[in-house]
Formats: structure tokens, C-alpha cells, sequence
């Protein structure tokens, strides 16, 4: 789509052209101080010198001829030699209602399908705030590709696999070693209610952690069971479906709540059957070899910075583990849908693993030559004293916890508020989390400050939902059908420009933000056309507004934030509550 800041771009170039000056890179900028103009073209001092103008002289050259372009109300010199642009709001207007035309056709990529593994949470233990961001970013990574025109395929990887495994069998024996499960000579039918409750698991799994580091005996035990499962053992195999679906029930219901659901609910055993033809097949193309008992693939690169060990593709007791299904997996995923690219969203401290596992693959050919991967790396969650995310007495911070404690501070503030019940309050709480989440840098730790992400004020998730509901509590109290329809008028109100210089800018904050795979572009620019609109309502009467036309615009200029504000939540996966 081509916008009206390049159409101005193309201008000022094609005015350069004319003098005889060349220059391709012509960027018009948004103003950075207020009464300059709205936009800037900055390039003049630096192609003036060399094509024998002084900048000054060059910027009025160029004025005099915008100036006579349809879509720009003024253009002057200021300082040395800057450019300022005022667009007409009639250019701004016909930018505003292409957006609204053109939106769903905004860059349709054709078959580039995207295959996408995020949220990662593990059987028998809870989530923590790390698998809160991957549930986020991920969900927001999808939604935003998806609306850029990508096909996306979303997994969760439930880590349903490894030795933990084992480990939470044996420890379920410990405790009650009479079930059927543990009978190697039992012949009928297997109980088909889990024997434990997730709660019981949350417990039995460190437990058993524990013992393995003082029991050699159990640790043994653990490795042997988790092998057996992974073999066939017909009774583990039916107590570890039991107990994988129990670990699902609050997983789902936390997914639940945050807005986040998934293609496929595989998860590491998924793969299980392509394991042993896997290994064959590395080991006779000599992709990988035996060390110490183990099977490994040397990743290593000439030019690594840091070192890479070889990958593992089996450890020497022969039990997979999580580079084992990680890789059978990608030959999975491989086989049924050949995406061109491979997201993973998990934290940042698995990046050597994912380095590891992409040359893998690539080294084993199971991919074609030109399918990408990423890891979508994230930072530390942090609390107010800048260390990892702890409970009041020291653990780690589970993701309910985190949830718990958000609901209770949005409740306290809504007490008064007779518009909130306790599902908009849940609604609330949601987004409260998720845009603190998802309105810092992906990549670096932040704290989590309950105080300043629960304000009503500020970047923060309330103070998004308020505007949206402030938008649309206008239009409903207009009580006029069609608003949608309704035409913006060129009108002299410079709060109502602002909003309109904001609603231009979405397609181009879309761009930018699936180039930089940065949801805190969108959140950024949420916060600023929140800002216009509510400067706009407070110095606007809309309503009480005598002149029918210009209501019309002012409740139009509201469905169009309201619109926007919903659509680019929604890729944030955050809901609008009806009212707040
Ligand atoms: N279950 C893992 C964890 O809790 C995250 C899984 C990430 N995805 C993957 N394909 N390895 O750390």
C-alpha cells in the first residue's frame, strides 16, 4: 500500500531529480517537537554541500514545489535546513479511509506457511512466569503473522517425555505401590481415573527430584522407568496417560484465561515411534556417531564465539530426552506440513539448545535448503528487587501466583466501580498481564511492577481497555445507527487532527512490528492513539456537539479508534470487556 508519507518521499525526490541532484534514500519523518509541522525531511543537509547549494537554499527549493502537491497544507524551512510538512486533513482523511478499505489486503503473502512451537509447559509441575511470556509472545507472534497473510501452525510441546517422566511414576509408587500399574502381572482392564490430582503431582515431582539427588538407588529406578515408558511398558503407559491429561486440567484453564489456544496439543512423545528409525538413519548416513555409549552430531562451527558441544541425539542408557524429541519432532513436523519457517518461542537461556538442534537438522538434511528456523528468545520476568520472580518465601514464582496476585489488585481497585463484575474483572486482570508482558522489549528482563502495570493510567493494559470502552460507550450513547458509514469531515480541531495523524500510521506499525517480530511496537502505538483520542474527547465537545456534521466525524473519528484499538488487541490477544 502505498501511504502518503512515501507518496511525499516520492515527491521530494522527484523535485531532487529535477535539479539534478540523485538520492534514493528519502525519508520523511515524524515531527519530534511540537508546532514544526507533523512530518520532516531531515536529508537536505547532507546532499546540499555536495551539489553546490547551501542547505537553506535547497530546503526553500524544495517548499516552494510541495507546496503545490494536493495532499500538503504548508511546507517550510526551519533551522539550517529542515523540511517541515503539514499535511491537508482532507490527505489525511482519504489515508484514514484507504486503511479502512485496503486493511485486510495489507501485504497477502501467498504459501509461506509458518510452523510455530511456543508455551512449552511441562507435566507435573506448574507454570511459571517463563512459560507466561512463551504463551504471550507466541500467541502474538501467531496472530500478528496470521494477519499479515501468513498460514500459521501453532503447537504447545507439552513436555510430556523425558526422565521426569520416570521419575513421577516412581514416585507414585512410593506412595501408593499397590495400583495396578506397577503389577507386571496384572491382566485386566487399568483404572481409567488418574490416581493422582495435579495438585498431588505438583508435590510428587519434586519429591522425587530430591530423592534422585540423594538416592542412587531411586535415581536408577527413575532412568529405568522412564526407558520402560518409553518401550511399551503397558502399565506405566496407562498411568502416564492418566496423569499427563490431570497436568493438562490447569494448563488449559490458565491458556484459557490468557486468550491463548494452539492448532495441536502434541506434545515431546508425539515423535516417540520415529525416534529409533531416526537414530538409525543418522547413524548409517554417519550424520551421527557413538561416543562414551551416547549417539551425538558435532554442531561445532570454525567461527563459534562461544563453544558448541556436539548435539545429543541419545544418552548412553539409550532414553531420548529433550534434544532427542526435539529433533524427531522437526522430522514430524517435517513430514505433514513443510513449512517454510520454524519459530520457537522459549527463554533465552535455551539458546544454546536451539542452536545446537537448527544445525542439526540442517547437517542431517531433514529439511529443505531454504527453511528458516528462529528461537524467539525472551528475558527474565523479574520482580521489584531485579532478581528472577520469587514467591514471599523464596520459590519460584508459579504463573496462578502471578495471576492470583494481579486479579486481587485490579479487584481492589474496581471495588467502587458497579460497571466491573468478576468476569470484566478477569478480563481486566488478563490484559493487565499480558501488556505488561508484551509492552517490553522481548528480549531484555523486566521487573514486574504490579503497582504501575495495574494503573489506570499509563502504558498499561486498563488504561488501553478504558479507552476502547470509553470510544464505544460514545457511540452507544449517540444512539444513532450507521456511525460506521459516517464521512470524516475536514475539520479545524487539532485534537481531532492528532488522532487522525495516529490512525495513518497503523499499517506501517504492522509492518514493523512482524519485521522486528516486536509485540511492544503495536503496544507502543496503542498507548499513543489512546493518548490522542482521550486529549481529543476531553477538549472535544462529541455529543452535545450542535452542528450535525461535524458529530458525525467526531463519532466516526470513534468508531475508527475504537476499531483500531480492538483489531490490534486482538493481536495481542487482549479482550475488550463490554464495559469497565
Ligand atoms: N518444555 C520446555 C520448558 O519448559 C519448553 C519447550 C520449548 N519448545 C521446544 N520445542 N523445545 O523449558
Amino acid at each position: 500500500m502505498i501511504d502518503l508519507i512515501n507518496s511525499v518521499e516520492n515527491k521530494i525526490k522527484s523535485i531532487l531529480n529535477e535539479l539534478n541532484i540523485q538520492e534514493d534514500n528519502v525519508k520523511v519523518v515524524e515531527s519530534n517537537k511540537a508546532g514544526l509541522g507533523q512530518y520532516q525531511y531531515n536529508g537536505v543537509m547532507a546532499i546540499a554541500g555536495k551539489n553546490g547549494y547551501k542547505p537553506q537554499e535547497l530546503a526553500q527549493k524544495i517548499c516552494d514545489l510541495l507546496i503545490k502537491d494536493d495532499n500538503i497544507l504548508d511546507a517550510n524551512v526551519a533551522g539550517v535546513g529542515f523540511v517541515n510538512i503539514t499535511f491537508k486533513t482532507s490527505a489525511l482523511i482519504n489515508q484514514v479511509n484507504k486503511y479502512e478499505v485496503e486493511k485486510d489486503k495489507i501485504c497477502v503473502v501467498k504459501n509461506h506457511k509458518i510452523f510455530i512451537d511456543y508455551g512449552g509447559p511441562n507435566v507435573a509441575k506448574a507454570l511459571h512466569v517463563g512459560h507466561l511470556r512463551s504463551a504471550d509472545i507466541g500467541e502474538g507472534l501467531k496472530r500478528l503473522a496470521r494477519k499479515l497473510g501468513y498460514e500459521v501452525i501453532s503447537d504447545v510441546h507439552f513436555g510430556d517425555w523425558g526422565r521426569q517422566m520416570g521419575m513421577v511414576i516412581a514416585g507414585i509408587e512410593e506412595r501408593m505401590p499397590n495400583l495396578p500399574f506397577f503389577d507386571e502381572n496384572f491382566k485386566g482392564e487399568y483404572p481409567t481415573q488418574s490416581p493422582v490430582t495435579y495438585k498431588d503431582l505438583e508435590e510428587i515431582y519434586p519429591l522425587a527430584n530430591i530423592k534422585c539427588k540423594e538416592d542412587e538407588a531411586f535415581l536408577e529406578k527413575c532412568r529405568k522407568y522412564t526407558y520402560e515408558l518409553q518401550n511399551g511398558n503397558a502399565g506405566f503407559v496407562a498411568l502416564w496417560k492418566l496423569f499427563v491429561a490431570e497436568s493438562m486440567k490447569p494448563v488449559l484453564k490458565t491458556y484459557d484465561f490468557l486468550n491463548v489456544s494452539f492448532d495441536l496439543y502434541e506434545g515431546e512423545s508425539t515423535c516417540n515411534d520415529l525416534i529409533a528409525p531416526m537414530v538409525k538413519d543418522l547413524l548409517d548416513r554417519k550424520v551421527a556417531y557413538e561416543s562414551q555409549g551416547a549417539v551425538v552430531i558435532d554442531v561445532a562451527n570454525l567461527d563459534d564465539k562461544v563453544e558448541v558441544p556436539p548435539f545429543l541425539v541419545l544418552k548412553s542408557d539409550g532414553a531420548a530426552m529433550y534434544s532427542t524429541t526435539d529433533l524427531a519432532t522437526i522430522v514430524n513436523r517435517q513430514k505433514r506440513f513443510s513449512p517454510q519457517e520454524y519459530w520457537y518461542v522459549a527463554d533465552n537461556r535455551q539458546s544454546l539448545h536451539f542452536t545446537q538442534l537448527f544445525r542439526a537438522t540442517k547437517k542431517a538434511n531433514y529439511v529443505d535448503e531454504n527453511t528458516t528456523f528462529t528461537h524467539f528468545a525472551f528475558g527474565t520476568m523479574n520482580g521489584k528487587d531485579g532478581k528472577p520472580f520469587k514467591t514471599r518465601d523464596g520459590g519460584v514464582m508459579s504463573a496462578l501466583t502471578l495471576i492470583d496476585n494481579v486479579k486481587t489488585e485490579i479487584r481492589n481497585k474496581m471495588a467502587d466501580n458497579n460497571e466491573v463484575n468478576d468476569e470484566i474483572c478477569d478480563i481486566i486482570s488478563s490484559a493487565t498481564l499480558k501488556f505488561a508482558d508484551l509492552s517490553n522489549n522481548r528480549e531484555t528482563d523486566f521487573i514486574f511492577d504490579i503497582d504501575k502495570f495495574c494503573a489506570l493510567e499509563g502504558k498499561t493494559g486498563p488504561y488501553i481497555l478504558y479507552t476502547t470502552v470509553r470510544a464505544n460507550s460514545v457511540i452507544k450513547k449517540a444512539q444513532m445507527s450507521d456511525i460506521e458509514n459516517f464521512e470524516l469531515l475536514d475539520i479545524d480541531n487539532k485534537s481531532y487532527i492528532d488522532v487522525l495523524l495516529n490512525l495513518i500510521k497503523a499499517p506501517v506499525v504492522l509492518q514493523r512490528a512482524f519485521e522486528q517480530k516486536a509485540l511492544n511496537v503495536i503496544c507502543d502505538y496503542l498507548f499513543v492513539l489512546s493518548n490522542s483520542f482521550n486529549n481529543f474527547y476531553s477538549q472535544t465537545k462529541i455529543l452535545t456537539e450542535s452542528d450535525e456534521s461535524k458529530k458525525k466525524s467526531y463519532l466516526k473519528l470513534c468508531s475508527l479508534v475504537s476499531k483500531v484499538n480492538e483489531e490490534f488487541l486482538d493481536i495481542l490477544a487482549i479482550k475488550v470487556p463490554e464495559r469497565m
